[in-house]
């Protein structure tokens, strides 16, 4: 069986956009791989080392809404990062194998070096080893498992690619150790915003939170943007540049043709619309905030899924690191 590895930083809830970008697609894998879902609470720090409690705090509600959006703890080990100091050990080892200005090169390294110094001011002070090197540690979270897949968004692929080089090169030098990761990306690998921005995102504030209630979902979805040529209920509109459409597609309405006919010849008002879209992501959500509940009244059987998913990770990376340090004439008393 394949091994997948996934997961996310804890710096807030889990919204639509992780659901429909990855979760979803998570929930479906899982069945047919070995699947390890990491908080990658180490990572989070790198841009929240001075917070410690907004991490701390947000591994419970990542693991919430893992287990929420149906991630089975019987079928996927759902472990916390820290915990695996191998990854920590294999991230050294790696950093030998990978030059500074290759760091400085990848994509998404480059937007988010270009988003600190608008931030934090241009004197590159911001930019701290620890964030410069975070995709090294994500190929060694990736190695430490041995994993051949990775499920990730768009923005992760040039990590995927740099892990991809790291690995080929320590299997060069050191011999054949890993196997070479390889990305998959969901159907929908980046969700528009409610506010028809490119993305979802907790920073542009236009996200339906997983655990959101009926109150703010409705509230949220009454701003959404629509087609601005639409000015009264019954004139035409276009409904592929309007985000209610787009939502009523993402969450599968299954009156979605009459929507469209509908829109296009001003047989539909927009708060009409937008009314039906709320209730249905309501419904939607329904079994995934059930199960939360269920979770959110039994801590100490999350404390138990995330412990038993970390030894599970703790015993792969120990044979992994096992084998690294025989292969790189590191096993000194073996
Ligand atoms: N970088 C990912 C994110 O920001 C989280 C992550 C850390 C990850 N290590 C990983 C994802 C390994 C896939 C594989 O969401
Ligand atoms: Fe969008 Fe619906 Fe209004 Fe058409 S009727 S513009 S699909 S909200």
């Amino acid at each position: 069986m394949k091994t997948i590895l996934t997961g996310d930083r804890p710096t807030g809830r889990l919204h639509l956009g992780h659901y429909f970008g990855s979760l979803e697609n998570r929930v479906k894998m899982q069945y047919d791989y070995d699947t390890y879902i990491l908080i990658a609470d180490v990572q989070a720090l790198t841009d929240n080392f001075n917070n410690p409690k907004k991490v701390r705090d947000n591994v419970r509600e990542v693991a919430l809404d893992y287990l929420a959006a149906g991630i089975d703890p019987k079928q996927s080990h759902i472990y916390i990062q820290s915990l695996i100091p191998e990854t920590a050990e294999l991230t050294v080892y790696f950093s030998n194998l990978v030059s500074v200005s290759r760091l400085f090169r990848n994509p998404t390294t480059k937007f988010e070096v270009a988003q600190k110094k608008e931030l934090f001011g241009n004197d590159g002070e911001s930019i701290t080893y620890g964030f410069l090197g975070y995709p090294v540690s994500q190929a060694a979270d990736i190695a430490c498992v041995n994993a051949n897949i990775v499920p990730v968004g768009e923005d992760q692929l040039p990590h995927l690619e740099q892990a991809r080089e790291i690995v080929r090169k320590f299997n060069k030098i050191y011999g054949d150790t890993f196997n070479e990761p390889e990305a998959v990306l969901s159907k929908n690998p980046r969700i528009k915003g409610l506010d028809g921005n490119e993305k979802m995102s907790k920073s542009l504030n236009n996200c339906i939170y997983l655990s959101d209630d009926e109150e703010t979902i409705t509230k949220k979805v009454m701003d959404a943007k629509t087609d601005p040529n639409k000015l009264r209920k019954d004139d035409p509109a276009n409904p592929d540049i309007c985000m209610v459409y787009y939502y009523h597609q993402l969450i599968k309405n299954p009156n979605i043709e009459d929507v469209c006919s509908e829109c296009k010849k001003g047989e539909r008002g927009c708060v009409f619309c937008k009314k039906e879209l709320a209730r249905n992501i309501i419904e939607f959500l329904k079994p995934i905030q059930e199960r939360r509940k269920y979770y959110e009244d039994r801590p100490d059987e999350v404390d138990r899924i995330l412990k038993e998913g970390t030894e599970a990770t703790k015993k792969k990376a120990e044979e992994v690191m096992k084998r690294v340090r025989e292969n790189m004439k590191l096993d000194y008393f073996e």
